[in-house]
């Protein structure tokens, strides 16, 4: 069969990425510029500034990914590129961008869900993960607890009702004065604290044993601050992270074991920026470990956002015979497993 190569962009959120994908499991080139310093500066992602950079980086991304994979435009057979959920304005550079080239190349062009690029992430890792397999994706925006059912299609069986894990990562490294991005932050400082140092509260959603709720451990760890502060007490702010961390582990661990457990999976998969965190990795293959579970998750470089994800879930969306119209428009609030409900519109 013919290699089918796909040059992919993701702008959807901080990174303005490119990479050239073969045939939705070998990566050609993955090419990653990161704002994350220009945006330290102001604690979290500024969407002006974002779209702006995306605007100021991404012809030379897109060069540098087609130079690294030794390939001409012509030889591609399609441009992928995310378009939701994310930042409106960000999303647009990537979008205007991959219809240009589609148009100026005669290629098809594919629309792509950034959730469903997180997960295809493992398919670049592990060259024999196929679905049918049970799936946590835990982002900045996302806690999704799904079964994927087939490429590109999801059952989800449990979200979060509140915050996003990662979301709850930035708030506390907030708090605690680590600043922007929390998620490396909060891993690197809990690698010297004690897990078991301050019990946080490992929150539960009434009748819904496999939804996550954060609101309740992050007002914990609010309120744990707010009183060390009052009395004078020094925080250690090492123990405090891995506390925390453990706290967000254990809610992750035992949902998605009690999923493989009850619908009788052997392999689960882990997706999303958070999925980079040491502990949660570790956490999360002991108990695999322990229940005889394969646990699948991508490097972290993988993990967080980046292009050659959605150049594997574009293969997949490809063969299946997906093709877009230049009329593709940014989807900020695009929900997963609706490929066409955009929950902001
Ligand atoms: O998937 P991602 O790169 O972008 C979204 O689609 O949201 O995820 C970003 C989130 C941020 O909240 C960031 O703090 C978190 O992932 N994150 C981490 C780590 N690296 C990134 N959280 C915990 N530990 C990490 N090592
Ligand atoms: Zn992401």
């Amino acid at each position: 069969m013919k290699d089918i190569n796909i040059l992919a962009i993701e702008t959807s959120c901080d990174e303005t990425a490119a990479a050239v994908v073969r045939n939705g499991r070998q990566i050609l080139s993955n090419v990653i510029y990161s704002q994350i310093s220009i945006h330290t500066e102001y604690g979290g992602v500024v969407p002006e500034i974002a779209s702006r950079k995306h605007l100021e980086k991404i012809d030379g991304v897109i060069r540098k990914a087609m130079d690294d994979a030794g390939m001409a435009f012509q030889d591609l057979d399609a441009v992928a590129v995310t378009r939701g959920p994310g930042l409106v304005g960000a999303l647009l550079v990537g979008v205007a961008e991959a219809k240009a080239l589609a148009f100026a190349l005669e290629k098809p062009l594919l629309g792509i869900h950034h959730i469903e690029g997180h997960v295809a992430a493992n398919y670049l890792e592990h060259a024999d993960l196929e679905p049918p397999f049970a799936c946590l994706t835990v982002s900045g925006g996302h806690t999704h607890l799904s079964i994927v059912k087939d490429y590109g299609e999801f059952e989800i069986v449990g979200r979060s009702r509140d915050d996003a894990a990662g979301e709850a990562f930035d708030k506390v490294a907030r708090a605690v004065g680590l600043g922007y991005p929390g998620g490396p932050k909060i891993d690197a400082a809990a690698r010297e604290g004690k897990p078991d140092a301050i019990h946080f509260p490992r929150g539960e959603v009434d009748g819904h044993p496999l939804d996550f709720t954060f609101s309740g451990l992050k007002s914990a760890v609010l309120n744990y601050i707010n009183k060390s502060r009052m009395t004078g007490e020094e925080i250690n702010v090492p123990d405090l992270c891995a506390s925390f961390q453990e706290s967000v582990a254990e809610s992750l661990v035992s949902r998605a074991i009690s999923l493989c457990r009850d619908r009788g999976f052997r392999r689960l998969a882990m997706a999303g920026g958070v999925a980079a965190n040491t502990h949660i990795r570790q956490r999360m293959m002991e108990a695999c470990g322990k229940e005889g579970i394969d646990f699948f998750c991508p490097r972290p470089l993988l993990c967080t956002d980046n292009a050659a994800m959605i150049g594997s879930a574009a293969y997949y969306s490809f063969i299946r015979g997906q093709r877009d119209g230049l009329s593709l428009n940014a989807s900020p609030g695009l929900m997963l497993g609706s490929r066409d409900i955009d929950a902001s519109s």
